[in-house]
């Protein structure tokens, strides 16, 4: 986690949740993500961020599949590897069901290494959005302009050729 000692003392951070999952197919992968798309809420002070992170292959792009049905997207969701970014509009009734979000956002940093090269994007105004939800691949790429309460999830391979874990955590 990252964070500064005054902040702590201030107690911005009250708790830091960490949970570890498997998962057997990559249907469960996106189950898991349809459970957090459920559970999000916007925040008052911008964008709700998830940081998707780990190997080529871990579930990265499968996990953003699933959030993106959950929210009413009926696109077929692939990894903008080569744009970068994807908006989605999220449908009226997705809005209300889904607590509010209007944009799904689907950045893709595997070919970013430096966070300047995003920030060409727009990045800055789409994190100060509140009407947006952001998932990031290979967000470990320009960790230093995510927001500190950015929700991490990092996925890797499992002993079995189906298996990833995913490890996600968030502050409350
Ligand atoms: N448990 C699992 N969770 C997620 N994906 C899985 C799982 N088991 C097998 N897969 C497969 O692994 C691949 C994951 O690819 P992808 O989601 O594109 O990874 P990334 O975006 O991290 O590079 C997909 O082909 C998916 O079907
Ligand atoms: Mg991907």
């Amino acid at each position: 986690m990252r964070g500064r000692l005054e902040d702590f003392l201030e107690m911005r951070y009250v708790c830091l949740m960490t949970s570890r999952i498997a998962t057997k197919s990559a249907a469960e992968t996106q189950k898991i993500a349809r459970i957090l798309a459920g559970e999000l809420k916007p925040h008052a002070h911008g964008a709700v961020v998830v940081a998707l992170e780990g190997d080529l292959g871990a579930g990265k792009t499968t996990f953003t599949q699933g959030f993106a049905r959950a929210l009413g997207i009926k696109e077929n969701v692939l990894s903008p590897t080569f744009v970068l970014m994807k908006i989605y509009d999220l449908k009226q009734e997705a809005r209300s069901k889904k607590q509010g979000f209007k944009y799904l956002v689907h950045i893709d940093c595997y070919r970013i290494h430096n966070p300047k090269d995003i920030l060409h994007l727009g990045m800055k105004d789409i994190l100060k959005d509140r009407d947006a939800i952001v998932l990031i691949e290979w967000a470990d790429r320009i960790k230093k302009i995510l927001p500190r309460d950015t929700i991490r999830i990092r996925f890797a391979h499992g002993a079995k050729q189906h298996e990833r874990r995913m490890r996600i955590e968030a502050v409350a």
